[in-house]
């Protein structure tokens, strides 16, 4: 399937693309952008990307593959970051990760049948003052503890 930014998020890369002397720097933004009108990066949006930044797809894609937050397949409605790295791992990391994955039925990196959830294991998000902490989408839940968690996830499965 072909893909092509919108005009508005062209406009959007546009500006980053302005703020350095060569095009390449805003390849992050512009997945972000390509993952966020596609819901993750296809070979069409990598494609469209090197395109637009001169860049080879090896490029690209080399980038992609180094991010953890980009996908390339279709995560779910709620995508849930759970860190396991040495703070959160030292209070409750690891529990808070097996009690995500069983409520869920799911493991590292896939999605659940009605496509709500999807569960990635992650390292340090740069929130340890707070840990442990998981992240939904772009929301960061911090000083969790199993019935936090337990919230987290009811509150979730009601809005769909
Ligand atoms: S170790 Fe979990 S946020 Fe830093």
């Amino acid at each position: 399937m072909n893909f092509k930014f919108t005009e508005e998020n062209l406009n959007r890369i546009q500006k980053e693309i302005n703020k350095y002397p060569v095009k390449k720097p805003a390849v992050m933004a512009a997945l972000y952008v390509g993952q966020e009108q596609n819901g993750y990066i296809s070979d069409e949006v990598i494609k469209e990307v090197a395109g637009l930044l001169e860049m080879t797809l090896e490029e690209v894609l080399g980038v992609v593959t180094f991010y953890t937050m980009y996908h390339q397949k279709q995560m779910g409605k709620y995508h849930i970051q759970v860190c396991t790295n040495v703070s959160c791992m030292l209070r409750g990391g690891y529990e808070i990760w097996d009690q995500v994955k069983n409520k869920l039925g799911i493991n590292n990196l896939e999605v659940s049948e009605d496509h709500n959830f999807s569960l990635e294991e992650v390292e340090c998000m740069g929130s340890c003052g707070t840990a442990p902490m998981i992240a939904v989408n772009e929301d960061y839940y911090e000083n969790l503890n199993k019935e936090k968690v337990e919230e987290i996830l009811e509150s979730l499965s009601k809005t769909n």
